[in-house]
């Protein structure tokens, strides 16, 4: 069978919010102890979007600062930058070829992204991007994918991917020997790949925005007050959850009563999530009272979980030298990780 491999990433694209520490980070670091890690700051999907940035160098440091800072160990697991190892963008294009235009053009993330823009506005890369992504995961042969809820229709075409490469190169895998007895569904088969398995759950698998609990929270926001950025400092915190909006009703006492008060579920959520207590526990407590006292209580706890790690963020993001080396050893062992991979994959296709 195949090992528990993790692998995520995320993007070196500024602002790194609560959503992504909640969603993505969190669990990274939860799941050290009982699986090998692989996390990367994704370079290659930052210039999907946007070509230039001034401060790539910087901003792919405070990635890295920022796993290590909330509790990731680059020692014992592997934290690196992905266009450190070329066989990532190698086994993208092969699964561009392998891959259907039209389930790229399916996926809501693209439809965002590009909506409103014309075909000559929106790179290439944009579109491929879930292909790209199939191959960070798949070049480690990883099964497990911490991701918050927003990447979950990725990682379904990432298994899609997985099987039509099986599938396709059936007759070639069974050749080569470099197979594995799976079963995907009920039905056993031989595959080079395995179907990924998301880690989604938990209270708060989509934070959303302060401003709109229709929206999630992004970097991308145009408005600094939608998100609470890992690098704030404890008046902003309290200044952003004080302006955050709500309606003007008292906390329910059950979760049932949330519904159709997204802001309202949205700060139970993340109150939920940063004090490790389901929003059912949260709501029996705070239930009947008014935003005016549940909001400082918010501040106070978001303040407590976020300052450690704003500080300790902040020196490692002083001595870049040591976050260089950090980068530089994770990248090697990451590139012989997927070398190893990629010499496979190369004899299947028959290169
Ligand atoms: P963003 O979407 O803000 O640009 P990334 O695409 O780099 O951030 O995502 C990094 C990780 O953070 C991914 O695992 C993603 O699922 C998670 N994530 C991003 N935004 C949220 C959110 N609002 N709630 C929960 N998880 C999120
Ligand atoms: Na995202």
């Amino acid at each position: 069978a195949f090992k528990p491999l993790v692998f995520s990433g995320v993007q070196p694209t500024g602002n790194l919010h609560l959503g992504n520490y909640l969603g993505a980070i969190r669990k990274f670091v939860a799941l050290q102890d009982e699986h090998d890690c692989i996390y990367c700051v994704v370079d290659l999907h930052a210039i999907t979007a946007q070509l230039v940035h001034d401060d790539m160098r910087s901003q792919i440091r405070s990635i890295a600062a920022a796993f290590i800072a909330s509790g990731i160990d680059p020692k014992k697991h592997i934290v690196f930058n992905q266009s450190a190892v070329p066989q990532h963008a190698e086994l993208a294009w092969i699964f561009n070829c392998v891959a259907r235009i039209g389930w790229m053009e399916r996926m809501t993330q693209f439809k965002d992204k590009a909506s409103g823009k014309n075909a000559e506005q929106v790179s290439l890369g944009l579109l491929a991007y879930p292909s790209l992504m199939a191959a960070d995961i798949l070049v480690y042969r990883a099964t497990h994918v911490p991701v918050g809820d927003d990447q979950k229709q990725h990682l379904e075409l990432t298994r899609d991917i997985a099987q039509k490469f099986n599938i396709d190169f059936g007759d070639h895998i069974r050749r080569t020997g470099l197979g594995l007895d799976i079963v995907v569904g009920e039905e056993p088969v031989h595959a080079y790949f395995p179907m990924v398995e998301p880690l989604i759950g938990g209270p708060a698998p989509r934070v959303m925005s302060l401003r709109d609990g229709t929206k999630k929270m992004s970097k991308s926001d145009a408005s600094d007050l939608s998100r609470i950025n890992l690098l704030d400092d404890a008046d902003t915190i309290s200044k952003k959850i004080r302006k955050a909006k709500t309606d003007p009703d008292a906390l329910p006492s059950e979760v049932d009563g949330l519904k159709g008060r997204p802001e309202a579920e949205n700060l139970v959520g993340i109150y939920a999530a940063l004090s490790d207590r389901t929003k059912a526990d949260v709501l029996s407590e705070f239930g009947g009272q008014q935003f005016s006292v549940f909001k400082p209580a918010l501040v106070d706890l978001a303040v407590n979980v976020l300052s450690p790690i704003t500080g300790e963020m902040r020196r490692l993001m002083d001595d870049t030298t040591h976050i260089d080396a950090i980068l530089r050893d994770g990248g090697e062992r990451a590139r012989a990780r997927a070398e190893k991979t990629m010499q496979e994959v190369r004899d299947i296709i028959g290169f």
